[in-house]
């Protein structure tokens, strides 16, 4: 186990008020929750603390709110709502986070009673992990539970706050996310197949670097392997690119090869003459980019070269798309390699973001080993970061 904290196994709930943060930052459409996933991750949890008899108040940002007061199209209610839903459970919401509404909804909670506060960012403090969001926040609570991975890298007050002033503990979620992410790297059963995409060098440059100290093959694809190609002295045409990276690039590509990693970058691409829903595609090689051709996708040979790879991966890490999924047109790369991770018996780990939107897009959540809830926390965690909500939780 790479979790070090306490968790609600570890304590007794039993007739105590529990204040637990979740992360229902979910996705809505004119106020009804249209992927529940976050909502759904929080439910083994809430259903424990229940079962074992503790009064239970969630917490969550939603969206981000600019802090003067309600905003009601960013309201937690439809993640109340949903969560009754889905558990078949009482879920009673007050739309007050910090002032008398909410202390009195809290006071009336008994053993097995469940209330959702409104959205914590309605009050800019809250950001700021102002004392008083953290005392205001803990006096509500006997215990503090942290649930919310998603949000675990953020030192906000109701993520960090409330541990400094009642026992803190973690979730059963935030549990499995740190372990997971946290044993792969630990001790990967090889070959270990590591595969990049996404648009910036400059956002994962951090866990490009430590995926490199960790995996036996890189995968790169997605707008990043522009610049991965400038490195290498490709022409690239009208691709997005980063040319302040590119020597970081280089460096990375050095490391690799120092340490004997196999990096894997796109041999062809599916190119367009612009951006959009209309773009036709065309396939070329890598070294022949035309000057006024953008990547959109990595190529048919490419496919065959990268499904190879992860055909043979015990473990395989994945975080970002090969090209513009969203169009259908160039969405051919991510969703082969979508369907050899699936298809494969590896250990297979999605890193949150635009990838799991990619996965559900071509139906395989179901196939993978364990797809994360948190875009930046599961980056940060990977790049071997320490997350402040975790750290703020009780040592076990
Ligand atoms: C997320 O969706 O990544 C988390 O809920 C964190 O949201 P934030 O980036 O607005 O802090």
């Amino acid at each position: 186990m790479a979790f070090t904290k306490k968790t609600v196994r570890d304590i007794d709930v039993a007739g105590k008020r529990v204040l637990m943060r979740v992360d229902f930052n979910v996705p809505l459409k004119d106020g009804v929750v249209t992927d529940d996933t976050r909502v759904r991750a929080a439910i083994p949890t809430i259903k424990y603390l229940k079962e074992q008899g503790a009064g239970i108040i969630l917490m969550s940002h939603l969206g981000r709110p600019k802090g003067d007061g309600p905003e009601p199209e960013l309201s937690l209610r439809p993640a109340a709502e949903k969560l009754a839903e889905l558990t078949g459970y009482d879920v009673r919401f007050v739309d007050d986070t910090y002032g008398e509404k909410a202390e009195k909804a809290v006071s009336e909670v008994k053993p097995g009673d469940i209330l959702v506060l409104e959205n914590v960012r309605f009050l800019k403090a809250e950001k700021k992990n102002d004392p008083e969001v953290a005392k205001k926040l803990a006096s509500y609570g006997d215990v503090f539970v942290l649930d919310a991975f998603g949000t675990a890298h953020r030192a906000q007050g109701s993520v960090v706050g409330p541990a400094a002033y009642i026992p803190a503990v973690a979730g059963f979620l935030l549990e499995k996310e740190v372990d997971t992410l946290t044993s792969i790297f630990a001790d990967p059963a090889r070959p270990f197949v590591a595969i990049v995409g996404g648009s910036k060098v400059s956002s994962k440059i951090g866990v490009l670097d430590h995926l490199i100290d960790s995996a036996d093959t890189l995968i790169i694809g997605g707008g990043m392997a522009y610049t991965f190609f400038l490195a290498k002295g490709y022409a690239v045409g009208t691709s997005l690119k980063e040319e302040d990276w590119v020597e970081r690039a280089a460096e990375m590509l050095k490391k690799a090869e120092d340490k004997g990693v196999k990096i894997l970058l796109p041999v062809d691409n599916v190119v367009a003459d612009h951006f959009g829903e209309d773009a036709e595609g065309e396939v070329v090689d890598s070294d022949k980019i035309p000057d006024d051709r953008m990547g959109m996708d990595i190529g048919p040979k490419t496919c065959a070269l990268y499904v190879e790879a992860i055909k043979g991966a015990k473990t395989v890490f994945w975080n970002g798309p090969m090209g513009v999924f969203e169009m259908d047109q160039f969405a051919k790369g991510t969703e082969a390699v979508a369907r050899a991770v699936a298809d494969s018996d590896c250990t297979s780990i999605i890193g949150g973001g635009d990838s799991v939107a990619a996965i559900n897009k071509f139906d395989l959540a179901d196939k993978m080993s364990w797809i994360s809830t948190g875009g930046g926390a599961s980056m940060e965690l990977v790049e071997g970061k320490a997350l402040p909500g975790v750290e703020a939780l009780l040592d076990a």
